[in-house]
C-alpha cells in the first residue's frame, strides 16, 4: 500500500499538501511542515514588490472556521529567495505568485522556477484584493491569458487556484485547461463578513474577507466534483479539510492530492501524521492498495 500521489508530472510522498498562507513564508516554517508529513508545501501567495497587508484585525474565528483578509502580506519576490533557497532542500515546494496581469505572473513564475520551485500555484481566487486574485479569476478569458502567459514563460507545471465565488467554476476549469495549464486547485475561501454587534460595525479592518474551514468543505467536494467531470487535467482539493474522512470525500470527488489550511493554523502541522494514519488504516479496510484507485470513484 502506498500513500504516493502524481499530479501530473509532480510526484509526492503524500498527498496532503499545506494550503497557501499557512506557515508557509519563511524557509523553517515549510521546513517544520515538510518535516511534519506534508508531501509538499504551497508558498504565501507572493507579488512583485512588498506589501504590507491590512491593518488589524485582519482574521477572526466564526462557527467552523475562519474568516481573513490579511491584504496579501508578503516580502516581494526578490527577497523570498532567501526562504526558497532554505525550503527547496527540504521537499517539494510549490510557489504561489500573485500579479495584476498575465505580464506580472509570467515574470514571477519564472524567478519561482529560478529558486527551485517544483510548480507554480496561481492565485486567480484571493476574494478581497482590488485588481488581484479573484477579480482576473471569474472571468474565463482573462485566465487564458494569464495561464497562456506563465505557459510560455516556464517549464515547470502551472496550476491554477480558482474560486468558489461564481456560478461556473467548470467554465474557469475549462478555460485553464484550454490555455495548457496542468492542475487545478479548489476551492480558496468564500467571501464574507462578520459583524460585531456591540461596535455595530464588521469586525475586519477590511470590512469582508474569506471564510474557509470546516464551514467551507462541502462547497468545496461539490466544486471538485464539477471539475473532476469536466475536465482531463488534474484536480487538487482543498477547503475545510481536517482528517481522512474530510481528505477522502476531496479524492472520491476526483482530487489526486489534497491541501489543508485552517486546521494547521488551529491545531499545529501534527495533523499530516494523522491524516496519513486515517488514509492508511481506510485503504487497509477497503482494500485499496493507491490514492490514485480512489481518485473519482464517487462520480462513477
Ligand atoms: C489572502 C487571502 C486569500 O484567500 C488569498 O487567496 C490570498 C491572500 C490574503 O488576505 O493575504
Amino acid at each position: 500500500m502506498t500513500l504516493e500521489t502524481s499530479i501530473g508530472k509532480v510526484k509526492l510522498k503524500g498527498p496532503g499538501m499545506v494550503a497557501s498562507g499557512i506557515m508557509d513564508e519563511t524557509g523553517p516554517s515549510m521546513v517544520r511542515m515538510l518535516s511534519s508529513g506534508a508531501g509538499a508545501v504551497v508558498t504565501k501567495s507572493i507579488g512583485l514588490e512588498p506589501k504590507a497587508g491590512h491593518q488589524n484585525p485582519c482574521f477572526t474565528e466564526v462557527k467552523g472556521g475562519f474568516v481573513n483578509a490579511m491584504g496579501l502580506p508578503n516580502p516581494g519576490i526578490d527577497l523570498f529567495k532567501d526562504e526558497m533557497d532554505v525550503a527547496v532542500k527540504a521537499g517539494p515546494i510549490i510557489g504561489s505568485i500573485y500579479g495584476a496581469n498575465a505580464d506580472e505572473f509570467a515574470k514571477l513564475a519564472g524567478k519561482m522556477e529560478d529558486y527551485g520551485a517544483c510548480a507554480v500555484e496561481l492565485n486567480l481566487s484571493c476574494p478581497h484584493a482590488k485588481g488581484y486574485g479573484m477579480e482576473l479569476g471569474t472571468d474565463p478569458a482573462t485566465v487564458k491569458k494569464i495561464v497562456g502567459a506563465v505557459k510560455d514563460a516556464v517549464k515547470i507545471p502551472v496550476w491554477a487556484k480558482l474560486t468558489p465565488n461564481t456560478d461556473s467554476v467548470a467554465d474557469i476549469g475549462v478555460a485553464v485547461q484550454e490555455a495548457g495549464g496542468d492542475a487545478v486547485v479548489a476551492i480558496n475561501t468564500l467571501k464574507a463578513m462578520v459583524i460585531s454587534p456591540e461596535l455595530r460595525r464588521p469586525v475586519l479592518s477590511n470590512k469582508f474577507g474569506g471564510l474557509s474551514g470546516p464551514a467551507v468543505r462541502a462547497v468545496g467536494v461539490r466544486a471538485v466534483y464539477d471539475l473532476y467531470a469536466a475536465l482531463d487535467i488534474p484536480v487538487i482539493g482543498v477547503g475545510g479539510i481536517s482528517d481522512a474522512h474530510d481528505a477522502l470525500q476531496y479524492i472520491m470527488a476526483g482530487a489526486c492530492a489534497f491541501q489543508v489550511g485552517s486546521v494547521v493554523a488551529k491545531n499545529g502541522p501534527d495533523v499530516f501524521n494523522m491524516i496519513n494514519k486515517g488514509l492508511e488504516a481506510f485503504m487497509f479496510d477497503n482494500n485499496y492498495s493507491s490514492i490514485g484507485e480512489m481518485v473519482g470513484v464517487a462520480n462513477d
